[in-house]
């Protein structure tokens, strides 16, 4: 049987079986429901679409994949100087993976192992932001910070490798100013801490870490598995800030296919790159530059470009803060509303509890979790699809 993610085997509800799926719309046997989830934010240009099934086609009709391991072929190369050019700064060097979590674990060990390679040993340490999720693998967890999905990391005690602070400046400087020397790198979801609650902060935060990781030669890593490609209203918040390395997933492949990309600038790559065997990046999943994944992500990226997405986004922000505006209910802790992402924080997790099925009967696919009724649409959405996803979430409460 399926053991499925999150869930309480014992007494989970069954899950809603879907048989087909098209542009923002899932269906069921007997329902056809807006995916206001885009299938953990990931399905940016909706389902089936036929740019994206083509690409993939054409790519099948040679192969599906070959190894990285001293092989290597025109889809990952093109998919890597796309990503070289595409993105911010000498962000130019990018490492495939198969996941956003692994993209993570990949992020990381860079970090470490690029202050090991100068013979700096004692740079042991990640600064983290509280409430941070970077995925489920064990070192990822340990960098996340939240107790709702990693508790079992209990069993270990505190990490004495990973300090978290609050999005506040001042925590940032005094975690500086104490660890400094000890920190390889500082790891952000930046703006928009996805998993840990849709929380969002100003990127004055982000400037400032720039500047101390400058002042004390600690890396800086953005996880934009969730953010990037838009969802934020920024194509990256990379943008915005330059890291030194950025991590990439999700809609890296337009939601078709689990692919992640780990991209370093030129002075993480040049700290392993040397005559000593022993300073590679010793790292290699199986799938990494898979060739279905790289050319769904290639033409995922041309239709990013060419049918101006950033304008579909500004179009989103602006349809849900007008749809949003005046919403009030004395339940609600807090509306918020960034890019493609809106988020009604509740006090108590009671009061979402059977939103999903609420929804359902509606039309729209939605899962809610903990305090967090949220949704991160398709960013193919029409308006008046949008405008039934927020509507029927402003029902739950007047109902
Ligand atoms: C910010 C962030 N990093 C990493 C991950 C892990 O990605 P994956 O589920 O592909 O392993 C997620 C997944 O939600 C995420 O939101």
């Amino acid at each position: 049987m399926i053991w499925y993610p999150y869930e309480q085997m014992k007494t989970m509800k069954t899950p809603y079986k879907i048989v087909d799926a098209e542009g923002v719309y899932l269906y069921t046997e007997d329902q056809k429901l807006i995916d206001s989830v885009s299938s953990w934010w990931s399905v940016i240009h909706g389902y089936k679409h036929p740019q994206l099934n083509e690409a993939i086609e054409t790519q099948l009709k040679k192969f599906a994949h070959v190894m990285l391991g001293g092989l290597t072929h025109e889809s990952a190369q093109k998919l890597s100087d796309k990503l070289q050019s595409w993105l911010p700064g000498d962000l130019d060097y990018c490492f495939f993976s198969d996941s956003g979590s692994v993209a993570v674990e990949v992020a990381l060990k860079m970090a470490l192992q690029y202050y090991m390679n100068r013979g700096e040993t004692g740079r042991t340490m990640v600064l983290a932001l509280e409430h941070a999720y970077h995925g489920d693998t064990f070192k990822t967890m340990e960098v996340g910070d939240d107790e709702d999905y990693h508790f079992v990391l209990n069993a270990y005690g505190e990490s004495k490798y990973v300090v978290h602070i609050p999005t506040e400046i001042q925590a940032l400087e005094q975690a500086f100013e104490q660890y400094h020397d000890r920190l390889n790198c500082m790891i952000v979801e930046p703006l928009l801490q996805g998993a840990g609650g849709m929380r969002m902060y100003d990127v004055s935060f982000l400037q400032r870490a720039r500047q101390l990781c400058d002042q004390y030669g600690v890396l800086l890593i953005f996880d934009e598995v969730a953010t990037g490609f838009g969802r934020t209203g920024n194509r990256f918040v990379a943008d915005l800030v330059l890291p030194d390395i950025l991590v990439l997933g999700k809609a890296l492949t337009g939601g078709y296919i689990g692919h992640a990309a780990t991209v370093a600038n030129r002075r993480v790559f040049e700290g392993f790159y040397d005559d000593n065997p022993e300073h590679a990046l010793m790292h290699g999943p199986t799938f990494m530059g898979n060739a279905l994944a790289c050319s769904v992500a290639l033409k995922s990226i041309e239709l990013f470009e060419q049918q101006d997405y950033m304008e579909k986004i500004r179009r989103i922000e602006e349809i849900t803060r007008r749809e949003m505006e005046g919403f009030t209910d004395p339940r609600v802790k807090e509306v918020r509303i960034m890019g493609a992402c809106v988020c009604i924080e509740v006090y108590d997790p009671e009061t979402i509890r059977g939103y999903q099925q609420f929804a359902y009967e509606r039309g729209v696919f939605s899962r809610p979790f903990l305090n967090y009724l949220y949704a991160m649409v398709p960013y193919v959405i029409q308006e008046e699809e949008l405008v039934k996803v927020l509507r029927t979430m402003q029902e739950w409460f007047i109902k």
